[in-house]
């Protein structure tokens, strides 16, 4: 099944909106693979990051991503890159529907709360950077009361 990197920036964890931010992919149906709070390095950001390197907008952004603890998470389950991100609302919060998160719970693009991984090919490159120790297989029961 398709997995995807999800993460609480620094933004939304000061907030307390980490639960709120489960909460959505866990009612939604998607399962949980792995979960860890912690300080990124600039070193892992700007990796994480690589594909902004040449934006002006890159030492600002690497800054508010290492200005506290994120909450980096593997959510597993059907079609959950693409739906994750549209959960997640577009990048500039003042585009996001309501109902997102970025469109229920922010404003500004440089303090967007959560990050979603952009491929599946992301998500596998992101989820290997994060999760050096690796995610959770396992087999859940309730899985046949979400997917025919
Ligand atoms: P992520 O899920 O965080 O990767 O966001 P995204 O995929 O929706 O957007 P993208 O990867 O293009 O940009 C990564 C992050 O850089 C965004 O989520 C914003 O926090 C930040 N960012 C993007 N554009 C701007 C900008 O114009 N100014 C500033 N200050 N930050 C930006
Ligand atoms: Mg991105």
């Amino acid at each position: 099944q398709e997995r995807t990197y999800i993460m609480v920036k620094p933004d939304g964890v000061e907030r307390g909106l980490v639960g709120e931010i489960i909460k959505r992919f866990e009612t939604k149906g998607y399962q949980l693979s792995a979960l860890e709070m912690m300080s990124p390095s600039k070193e892992l950001l700007e990796q994480h990051y690589i594909d902004l390197a040449s934006k002006p907008f890159f030492p600002k952004l690497i800054n508010y991503m290492s200005s506290g603890p994120v909450v980096g998470m593997v959510w597993k389950g059907k079609d959950v890159v693409k739906t994750g991100r549209k959960m997640l609302g577009a990048t500039n919060p003042l585009d996001s529907l309501p109902g997102t998160i970025r469109g229920d719970y922010c404003i500004d693009v440089s303090q967007n709360l959560c990050h979603g991984s952009d491929s599946t090919e992301s998500a596998e490159r992101e989820i290997g950077l994060w999760f050096t120790r690796g995610a959770i297989d396992w087999k859940r029961k309730y899985d046949s009361f979400i997917y025919e």
